[in-house]
């Protein structure tokens, strides 16, 4: 992959979403908040014109207690504010500027949480396989 082909980091709403290859075949989606934490990530290997999404996450994590003040658990959560999608949204993008025509992965988690999220991005629900078919998409734009 050359770096020509790949997205451009973006801000969104104070985190900073950068696309990195990643080897031998595939590429990262990371979303870094204002510390330069990880707050999300996804991982596609592809392969031909086609990609798998491994795996897709967002931060949220307890952090350790404070000494001084035990019973106060600190906890830094960025779930259920967008940034998933915005991550699900730059492998959606990425797959295009590839000329990938499918995109699939694996529901393994909240299973109706998660196929609400898939199909609220176009993809299509067999049990617990997700695909998206990129082909199609780019022929109605
Ligand atoms: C799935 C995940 C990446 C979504 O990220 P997010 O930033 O919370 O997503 P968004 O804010 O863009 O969208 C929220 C949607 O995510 C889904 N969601 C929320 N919490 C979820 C959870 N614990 N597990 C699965 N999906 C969840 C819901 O469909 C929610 O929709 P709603 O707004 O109607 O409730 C995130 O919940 C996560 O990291 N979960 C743990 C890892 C995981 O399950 N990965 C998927 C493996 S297939």
């Amino acid at each position: 992959m050359h770096n020509a082909n790949l997205l451009k980091d973006e801000l969104w709403k104070g985190f900073r979403i950068d696309v990195q290859e990643f080897l031998p075949d595939g590429f990262m989606v990371h979303a870094w908040d204002k510390r330069k934490l990880c707050a999300g990530y996804a991982k596609v290997s592809v392969h031909r014109q086609q990609a798998k999404l491994g795996d897709i996450y967002v931060l949220d994590r307890l952090l350790p207690r404070f000494k001084w003040c035990p019973w106060y658990k600190p906890r830094i959560n960025y779930r259920n504010q967008g940034l998933g999608s915005q991550i699900l949204r730059c492998v959606i993008i990425q797959c295009h500027i590839l000329g990938i025509h499918e995109l699939s992965g694996e529901i393994v988690g909240d299973r109706e949480a998660l196929t609400l999220f898939y199909r609220r991005h176009g993809f299509s629900i067999n049990g617990t396989v997700i695909t998206l078919d990129l082909h199609s998409l780019r022929g109605r734009s």
